[in-house]
């Protein structure tokens, strides 16, 4: 059979590759041998905290870095903002933002994190 029409002629050979594509079975794939490699899950503290390092990251900026700081200091600040009870430009707005629950969080995180200072 002769074909005059080359495009029709490409059609069916593109037919005729898709069937025999088609007919070829389907390759089990192998058993995964290698160990999963999870990453790290991050905790609800350092997810919290993500909000503060951009302020308090210690470096290149007057604050007090958060890093390393006993978690019962950071507890008490963020309490105080919270309240009121400790005057502040910006953090009384902030820690009103929080459970006491995450603010706890968030203490327990900076406090575990290595300090500038050390
Ligand atoms: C927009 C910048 C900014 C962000 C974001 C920020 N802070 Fe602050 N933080 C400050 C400033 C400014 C002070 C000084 C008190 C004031 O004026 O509010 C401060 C003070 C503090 C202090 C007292 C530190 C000390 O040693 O006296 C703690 C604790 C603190 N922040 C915790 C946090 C936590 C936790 C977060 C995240 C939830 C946070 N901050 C986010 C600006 C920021």
């Amino acid at each position: 059979m002769r074909y005059r029409n080359i495009r029709h002629a490409g059609m069916v050979l593109a037919l005729a590759l898709a069937y025999a594509l088609a007919a070829v079975p389907a390759v089990a794939a192998p058993a995964v041998t290698a160990p999963v490699v999870t990453a790290p899950a991050v905790t609800a503290g350092e997810r919290l905290a993500a909000t503060c390092t951009g302020c308090h990251s210690g470096q290149a900026t007057a604050l007090p870095p958060l890093a390393g700081q006993p978690q019962a200091v950071l507890l008490a600040s963020l309490a105080a903002f919270k309240s009121g009870s400790r005057p502040a430009t910006i953090m009384t707005q902030l820690a009103k933002g929080y459970t006491d629950e995450q603010l706890a969080q968030i203490a327990a995180w900076f406090a575990a994190q290595p300090g500038a200072r050390q």
